[in-house]
């Protein structure tokens, strides 16, 4: 079981529950939707650990700068869709030729070993989701694994430079035999109601959420800058090995403390297979606009 240590001035929205008891209810989409955390209780995925051990991690090996970016991005199809040929190179595509020269030291046997245990990673991911938002219609996946570690990341909610008005479902897993460890604080609308009138928030109403996400982030969390400078509570959540979770990281602001490696599946789903198409971020955002503004024209009517 994760290990949670709650915060008392946080809002505790992480729920612990059985994948059969996901599946009962219907699903989950309503409590992701509504910015909660999902952690499947009494489940593990029964993941090939020392494949990824294995793997050199070093990604200062690979000297071109772009091809280091997109190992850094990996997505698991990558490893597992095509077999390594045994002519020279292996692959046409640069990018399988470094996965197996670099990470894999040119040992094909450890690159199918990694490739069908990513290859199951992937299959309990899509079974995850399907379980766990039966209703959406999802017309993009970014299926992404981090085989690198994570230390010490800023407070932030995730800002994919997308203005489209999407929606996104996310399953996550820790894929080392480590813990993989995230603090977790306040939700989009509870920091905005915060930070509203000293921050003068309302000049972003009606505008693409990532430059509120942006400013946030940056300004009053320190960004790049000021990195653990700032001082809002935090719930803590130590996931165990092969352990996963569900969550929207737009609405939830995170940080992850440790992981070595870990799966980040992101669908884009159609808005109107929701739970409640007015959940969608960007409605979320000009919900709260809307309602404070309200309450700055009653109290200067006062
Ligand atoms: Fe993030």
């Amino acid at each position: 079981m994760a290990l949670i240590i709650r915060h008392p001035d946080v809002e505790d929205y992480i729920v612990e529950m059985s994948l059969p008891d996901v599946v009962s209810r219907g699903g989950v989409a309503d409590l992701v939707e509504t910015g909660h955390i999902v952690i499947l209780k009494d489940f593990r995925l029964q993941f090939d650990f020392g494949a990824l051990r294995q793997l050199s991690r070093s990604l200062d090996d690979i000297a071109d700068p772009q091809l280091r970016r997109h190992v850094k991005k990996l997505e698991a199809p990558q490893f597992f869709e095509q077999a390594p040929s045994w002519r020279k190179p292996a692959f046409r595509d640069p990018l399988r030729q470094t996965l197996l020269d670099t990470l894999c030291r040119g040992d094909r046997k450890l690159f199918k070993r990694t490739a069908a245990a990513l290859r199951y990673a992937h299959d309990e991911a899509l079974r995850i989701f399907a379980a766990a938002f039966p209703s959406y219609e999802a017309y993009r996946l970014v299926p992404s694994v981090r085989i690198t570690r994570t230390l010490f990341e800023n407070l932030h909610w995730d800002d994919h430079s997308i203005d489209d008005d999407f929606h996104q479902a996310r399953v996550f897993a820790n894929l080392d035999e480590r813990p993989r460890i995230w603090h977790v604080s306040h939700r989009v609308p509870t920091i905005m109601r915060k930070l509203y009138e000293e921050h003068d928030l309302g000049r972003f109403a009606g505008r693409d959420p990532n430059e509120l996400l942006n400013y946030i982030n940056g300004e009053v969390l320190g960004g790049m800058h000021k990195t653990w400078m700032d001082t809002q509570p935090r719930h803590r959540i130590a996931f165990d090995p092969g352990e996963v979770w569900l969550g929207e990281s737009r609405l939830i602001s995170h940080q992850i403390y440790y992981g070595e490696a870990a799966l980040v599946y992101m669908w884009f789903v159609r808005a109107a297979s929701m739970a409640d198409p007015a959940n969608r971020f960007n409605a979320v955002v000009e919900e709260v606009h809307r309602s404070m503004s309200e309450q700055g024209n009653a109290a200067a009517a006062e």
